[in-house]
């Protein structure tokens, strides 16, 4: 896939990671400090998959991938600390959650002309004064030019059991092992694809939260994003 310039530098923070390391809280949390918009791109994925679920079509098939991206109209909205992933005016929060929703995602990602198709609906997200923008790929392919990268990592250990206390929190029946093994496999496919795999950007800064709460991993990238730009926050 082609890269853009990268030298343009824009108020963006990428952060990239593997499932469960908690890119949706600390990115829900710094859009809402900053007053920034939100681009959760794992929720494109989940909604295509959610969508082609729905209609019964085939995600194994891309033209039924790309014809469903053309009814996509999806929102983010932070309100009382909470995103809510609003799908064609439906809150669709809950429904693409679900670990199964996830693995679809995770198949389906790996289509190339889906990715491209995507990328420029991604792109659209940014808005002035900035964006905190999640996935796999935000800050390789998607918006290289950002000028804050972040890759937020954890054992996979800790993250099977953050999933499980989000999951089961929300009313999911799940259990650790079944979790356990089910992003061990998403991190397999994720890693090992050949579209854009999941890779730290060569300018990102690695965060391990493996030991680290939500509150010290805002602070890193709060401390390290001051170095990089003027951010009118205290
Ligand atoms: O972040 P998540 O768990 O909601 O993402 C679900 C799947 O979507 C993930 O396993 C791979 C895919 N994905 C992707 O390929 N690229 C992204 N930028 C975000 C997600």
């Amino acid at each position: 896939m082609k890269r853009t310039n990268r030298k343009t530098k824009k108020n963006v923070i990428t952060i990239d990671g593997p499932s469960a390391s908690g890119k949706g809280i600390i990115s829900k949390n710094l859009a809402r400090i900053f007053g920034w918009n939100i681009l959760n791109s794992g929720a494109i994925y989940r909604s295509l998959a959610f969508l082609s679920v729905k209609n019964k079509v085939s995600y194994l098939v891309e033209s039924n991938l790309l014809f469903l991206t053309d009814q996509l109209n999806l929102k983010f909205k932070i309100k009382k600390n909470k995103l809510f992933i609003i799908l064609n005016n439906q809150d669709v929060t809950l429904n693409i959650l679900d670990e199964k929703i996830g693995i679809i995602a995770s198949k389906i990602s790996i289509f190339p002309s889906l990715r491209k198709k995507i990328l420029n609906m991604q792109k659209n997200f940014y808005q002035p004064p900035g964006l905190i923008a999640e996935g796999r790929d935000m800050g390789s392919i998607v918006f290289p030019e950002a000028s804050v990268k972040i890759f937020l990592d954890a054992s996979l250990k800790i993250r099977a059991i953050r999933r499980t206390k989000q999951l089961q929190k929300k009313g999911f029946n799940v259990n650790f092992k079944d979790i356990f093994f089910k992003i061990r496999d998403r991190d397999n496919s994720d890693i090992n694809r050949k579209i854009a795999p999941l890779a730290p950007d060569s300018q990102a800064l690695i965060i391990d939260s493996t030991l680290l709460n939500v509150e010290e991993v805002i602070q890193k990238i709060i401390f390290y994003t001051k170095q990089k730009i003027n951010l009118n926050i205290n």
